[in-house]
């Protein structure tokens, strides 16, 4: 046998092996069969093997291989497919998924969530729905508006919602989340993903007030310009990502409600603050100020910048540059004011002494002529001599 048909009868046999697994794997639906299940071993996910039903890139167009899981499917890998809506009861009407512990539907081109989509999860853990294209709420469809779509996740603890709503549904959105934080009951939630959603501005500041277990916060990459919602209202909240947005101040009642929570919790706060347009001005000194003193771990604090415009160009300062060349300054001037105070205050005197030089003369006269006298007569006898 040549090397060439070594190599073809090797690549033969792999792929038979390859089809071998393929017929043994535990998808038990012929629905499934794109799909890979089984048992896979994930460190960071769990000490034991975990059952993974995973249909990456399989280009389904509906959701009915779903009802086909089965029941002993831990983490449910559903992503790259195309399903604008996901219907009611995705996973049939009486499904046991017990173990479900982890669905992820990152990129489906999802647009809506009907109301009762999710049902039977009570055990799921971690939704994950990154890179979706939902919207919410459309004043001209009601049936978009379903504040309830995660009231059946009782015991979720992280929900992955990066870019994953439509773009410019930024104030709908905000709005809405609120409800759907109050209507879903989400006692449990710990993590909450909402990069990159455009967020600007929060209809009712309590918008996160719902989630008693809150712990990590992640807002970065969206558009908020303050800290336009209550955080004093999460008793656990350790962790406020809001990089990248759109802050160009805190004000004192900001910086102390950041004090606040960071003294509350045993893990103290951690914030991150990176790439915000923070203007430089001394609410940016105050900022700094703060930076100096306070408990809260702010990342990257060394490298924190803020922006100015002087003659019509934009300059980018580091923070700690700008607040402490302020600061250098203010005392150099100090000096200076005070060496030209000195200089005025010695010529006032002079001029003083100059104006009133008769009544000067006046008072030391008597010594003069004294003086003088003396030397008078030094001189007559002088003379005598
Ligand atoms: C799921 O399948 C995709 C494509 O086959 C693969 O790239 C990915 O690593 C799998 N995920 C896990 C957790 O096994
Ligand atoms: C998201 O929806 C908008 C309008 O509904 C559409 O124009 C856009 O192509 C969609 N994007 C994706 C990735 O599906
Ligand atoms: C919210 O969930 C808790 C347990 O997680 C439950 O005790 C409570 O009744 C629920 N409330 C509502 C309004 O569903
Ligand atoms: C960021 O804030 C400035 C005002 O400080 C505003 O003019 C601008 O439109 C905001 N950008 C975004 C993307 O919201």
């Amino acid at each position: 046998m040549c090397f060439e048909q070594k190599l073809l009868l090797g690549l033969l046999l792999v792929s038979n092996l390859v089809a071998a697994i393929a017929s043994v794997n535990g998808c038990t639906s012929h629905l499934l069969k794109e799909c890979f299940c089984g048992k896979i071993y994930k460190a960071s996910i769990k000490k034991e093997p975990i059952f993974i039903v995973n249909c990456t890139d399989t280009g389904f167009h509906n959701t009915n291989m779903l009802e086909e899981l089965p029941e002993e499917t831990e983490w449910l890998i559903f992503t790259g497919n195309h399903i604008p809506v996901l219907d009611s009861n995705i996973f049939g009407e009486d499904a046991i998924l017990n173990k479900l512990e982890i669905i992820d539907m990152t990129n489906n081109g999802i647009r809506d969530i009907k109301g009762k989509a999710f049902h039977r999860v009570m055990n799921v853990k971690r939704l994950i729905l990154n890179h979706n294209n939902i919207s919410i709420s459309e004043n001209d469809d009601s049936n978009f508006h379903h504040p309830r779509v995660f009231s059946n996740f009782y015991n979720i603890e992280e929900l992955h919602l990066t870019n994953a709503f439509a773009d410019n549904t930024d104030a709908q959105l905000a709005e809405d989340l609120h409800d759907i934080f109050v209507s879903s009951n989400l006692t449990k939630l710990y993590k909450l993903h909402l990069e990159q959603n455009e967020i600007k501005n929060f209809k009712d500041e309590a918008v996160f007030c719902d989630l008693p277990n809150l712990h990590d916060l992640y807002l970065g990459t969206n558009n908020i310009p303050s800290l336009n919602f209550n955080i004093n209202c999460m008793k656990r909240l350790r962790y406020i990502d809001l990089e990248q947005n759109n802050i160009t101040k805190f004000t004192q009642k900001d910086l102390d409600s950041f004090d606040k929570v960071a003294e509350r919790h045993e893990d103290g706060l951690t914030l991150e603050l990176d790439d915000n347009p923070f203007r430089c001005d001394t609410a940016v000194k105050n900022l700094y100020g703060w930076l100096t003193k306070t408990k809260v771990v702010v990342k990257n604090k060394l490298t924190l910048s803020c922006h100015s415009t002087r003659y019509g160009r934009k300059y980018i300062m580091n923070l700690q540059n700008f607040a402490e060349a302020k600061h250098a300054r203010v005392s150099k001037a100090l000096t200076v004011l005070l060496i030209v105070l000195t200089f005025v205050l010695i010529s006032l005197f002079a001029a003083f002494v100059y104006l009133r030089k008769d009544a000067v003369k006046n008072k030391l006269s008597p010594l003069f002529d004294t003086i003088t006298r003396k030397v008078h007569y030094t001189h007559i006898e002088s003379q005598d001599v």
